[in-house]
């Protein structure tokens, strides 16, 4: 991982045709700077600023879970809330118009082509149907994203991004990227989290209990800076990695860990695989324990649900800002249970938890 983008590449793109991904490259060095400049507007200040919206709109779904006994796929729920909180993260107080719901047509669009186990020619794949239909998705959200960049109001990554000298279609490519990668995963995570406390109930009282007396002024700190909340959550994202497959190709003949790669040897990094075997984690690595992260700093390589090296998550500091958000007040409200949930996650694309739906009792 962390010799990506010189001896393994990231080589294909969000509809899996093929791109160079090598350090060099115009597409990916202008790639390279969008990240830079992504990366500089998820700036302290911003995430401030974007923390209250959240937490308002959270409140918003809660006030809806609370006239209810129970949420069935609650993923598609909470990925509403992930995609509005993007695009109200990238526009400011500009009008998004449809670009959340635009990304999730294009998700939708491309889910086929992702977790399909063929990969055609592209002179094949052009006039296969799915592609078309993938294709169109995408223009339809590129021009929803050149709509908003257009409307009136200020704030946002946009600015950002304009300010780091990315033309506005340069600008649009990083926002179509990012807008999916912030879809699925993070709902995924919360949910994940969600069906950890059901089954915890021990953690989860504890849990509320510190959330409620930071809220009232009679804990120590803010809550969403509490420990056992950042544990409860690296736990969760150690078992059930949204992302559980991370995919490389060997730039050249490599080697690596003792293996000898041919050239464009496809590597596939697992983090699921990884956070389930590492040394760190031995004894009950299959085991959810949050109090296991006191103290804990494992060794390299042994934990990551966001990835590592020069192509890791770009998204991570404004996903963190969700996941101890939208945790810490749905763990602050309600008792969860798992009503229904098939035994084997739906591994296609996210890792996802398959037929679920949530009991919810307030607390
Ligand atoms: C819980 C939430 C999230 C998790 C667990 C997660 C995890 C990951 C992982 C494992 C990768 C692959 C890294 C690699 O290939 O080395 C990745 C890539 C990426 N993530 Fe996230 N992510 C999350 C949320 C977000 C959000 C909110 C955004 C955008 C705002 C985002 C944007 C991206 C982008 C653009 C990439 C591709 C990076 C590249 O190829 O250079 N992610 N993420």
């Amino acid at each position: 991982m962390k010799r990506t983008n010189t001896d393994f590449l990231v080589t294909s793109n969000i509809r899996r045709d093929e791109v160079s991904g090598e350090r060099g490259d115009p597409g990916t060095e202008a790639w390279m700077r969008g990240r830079r400049a992504t990366q500089k507007g998820m700036g302290p200040a911003a995430l401030a600023a974007h923390r209250e919206w959240l937490a308002e709109e959270t409140e918003r779904l809660i006030a809806g879970w609370r006239a209810r006994s129970s949420v069935t796929d609650p993923v598609a729920e909470l990925e509403r809330l992930s995609a509005r909180s993007f695009t109200r993260f990238c526009f400011g107080t500009r009008d998004p118009g449809a670009a959340a719901r635009r990304t999730g047509e294009l998700l939708a669009a491309l889910t086929p082509i992702i977790s399909s186990p063929f990969h055609f020619p592209r002179a094949i794949r052009r006039f296969m149907p799915r592609y078309r239909r993938s294709v169109d998705a995408q223009r339809t959200l590129e021009r929803e994203l050149r709509r908003a960049l257009d409307a009136p109001g200020g704030g946002g990554l946009v600015e950002s991004l304009a300010d780091a000298g990315l033309d506005p279609e340069a600008s649009v490519r990083m926002l179509v990227s990012n807008g999916l990668a912030s879809y699925r995963v993070p709902a995924a995570a919360v949910t994940w989290t969600l069906v950890a406390l059901a089954r915890h109930p021990a953690v989860a009282d504890e849990l509320a209990g510190r959330l409620g007396r930071a809220r009232t002024g009679d804990g120590a700190g803010d809550a969403d800076g509490d420990p056992l909340l950042a544990w409860t959550i690296a736990e969760s994202l150690r078992l059930w990695p949204p992302n559980w497959l991370i995919l490389r190709t060997a730039n050249g003949e490599q080697s690596c860990g003792g293996w000898r790669l041919p050239p464009g040897a496809s590597v596939i990094v697992s983090p699921y695989v990884v956070h389930r075997t590492a040394p760190s984690f031995a004894g009950d690595p299959d085991t959810f324990r949050p109090e296991r992260w006191s103290g804990m700093n494992p060794g390299p390589g042994e934990y990551l649900p966001y990835g590592i090296g020069s192509r890791w998550c770009v998204g991570k500091a404004l996903a963190d800002l969700e996941l101890t958000t939208i945790v810490a007040a749905l763990a602050r409200e309600f008792r969860f249970s798992v009503r229904t949930m098939a035994e084997r996650p739906d591994v296609r694309t996210t890792l996802l938890p398959a037929s679920l739906t949530l009991g919810l009792r307030p607390r």
